[in-house]
């Protein structure tokens, strides 16, 4: 494995022209988006997209993200542009929002575990739009991260998660959103939230008409989206969620666990002020508990937590996305 540092804002070609030509010839090259790091594979090549699966020990059922330099691109691989594809690409594209159409033939299986629709992107990440646009094709990519596991926000994280597994690793510095895109289907008329994320079911109504959110139950009979089932975004401590007015509980399990010899730590509004915690105080916006969230998870980890104690966000939709990724955190 080997690290290219590029200016995150102004990257430098030269170093890129590289990174597109290994995954033109079927490597696997790891790239910041503004969301997560994706590890990108030739979207069209059906062995290289077989490494992405092996090198994450992904299960084939859970489809991958397309990425492209352009809407233009991205229309190419759709069998069929709705205008509800069409009116949100407009308004959020480049920008972390993946739309899942109905797919064209020259997509292999493997990219969209079999289904006929597949999820594209064009990330706003100018290190992902510049690499995107000297690769020359589309780049499948899920989050660089082992499956499971939580997603990379650094090139720190990609190497320590994947190792020897991916080829070259492009490091654009720490990504802005933090957690990963929104996931819309928008096959139908009327678009449908697939996975939560930082652009919210409100925008989406507001550009499209009209929006609905898959249930989880839904997701589950319809193995729509299986990255949505099971334990997912999680660090390897046992997570629990509390609300303030649990804490007299929440300090007991606390003290309870240090004197076990567990490592305890905490994502909080608030200090605890609890004796031998490791503690992170959460930011009180969305955007920036998002952007720093799975860098926390990261450093729960290196720690080596046993139980990680995490405050509720405060109710409000502009906290779902992240709502949902705690939950997630927590099976
Ligand atoms: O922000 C992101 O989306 C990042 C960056 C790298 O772009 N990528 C990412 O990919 O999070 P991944 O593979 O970790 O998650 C992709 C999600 C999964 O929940 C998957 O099930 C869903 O998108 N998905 C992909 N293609 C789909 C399709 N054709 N139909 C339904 N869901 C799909
Ligand atoms: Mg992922």
């Amino acid at each position: 494995m080997r690290l290219t540092k590029v200016d995150p804002d102004a990257p430098q070609r030269e170093l890129l022209k590289e990174a597109a030509e290994l995954l033109r010839s079927g490597q696997l090259v790891a790239f910041p988006t503004e969301t997560v790091y994706g590890l990108g594979a030739h979207a069209l090549d059906e062995a290289a997209v077989r490494l992405i699966y092996e090198a994450k020990g992904r299960p084939s059922v859970n489809p991958l993200i397309v990425h492209v330099a352009s809407p233009k691109a991205a229309r190419e691989l759709a069998l069929e542009w709705t205008a509800a594809a069409n009116a949100l690409a407009l308004a959020f594209w480049p920008g972390p929002l993946t739309l899942v159409v109905r797919k064209r033939g020259i997509i292999p299986d493997l990219v969209t575990a079999g289904g006929d629709t597949v999820g594209l992107r064009v990330p706003s990440h100018p290190v992902a739009l510049a690499l995107l646009e000297e690769a020359g094709v589309p780049v499948a990519a899920p989050s660089a991260n082992l499956s499971t596991q939580v997603s990379p926000t650094t090139a720190d994280h990609v190497m320590r998660g994947l190792g020897e597994r991916v080829t070259l690793v492009v490091d654009g510095g720490p990504t802005s959103v933090g957690i990963e895109s929104t996931v819309v289907d928008v096959t139908g008329a009327i678009p449908r939230v697939l996975r939560p994320g930082m652009i919210s079911p409100e925008s989406i109504k507001s550009v499209a008409g009209a929006v609905e959110i898959a249930t989880q139950k839904e997701l589950g009979e319809s193995a729509k989206s299986p990255g949505m089932m099971g334990r997912h975004y999680a660090p390897r401590a046992r997570v629990r969620l509390f609300n303030r007015d649990e804490i007299d509980a929440v300090l007991r399990e606390a003290r309870d666990a240090t004197r076990q010899g567990k490592r305890v730590g905490a994502m909080v509004f608030v200090s605890l002020g609890a004796e031998g915690v490791r503690e992170y105080i959460m930011m009180t916006n969305p955007a920036g508990y998002a952007r720093l969230l799975y860098a926390t998870f990261h450093q729960m980890d290196d720690a080596r937590c046993d139980l990680v104690l995490v405050e509720r966000p405060p109710s409000g939709a502009e906290w779902d996305a992240i709502r949902d990724r705690l939950e997630r955190a927590t099976r």
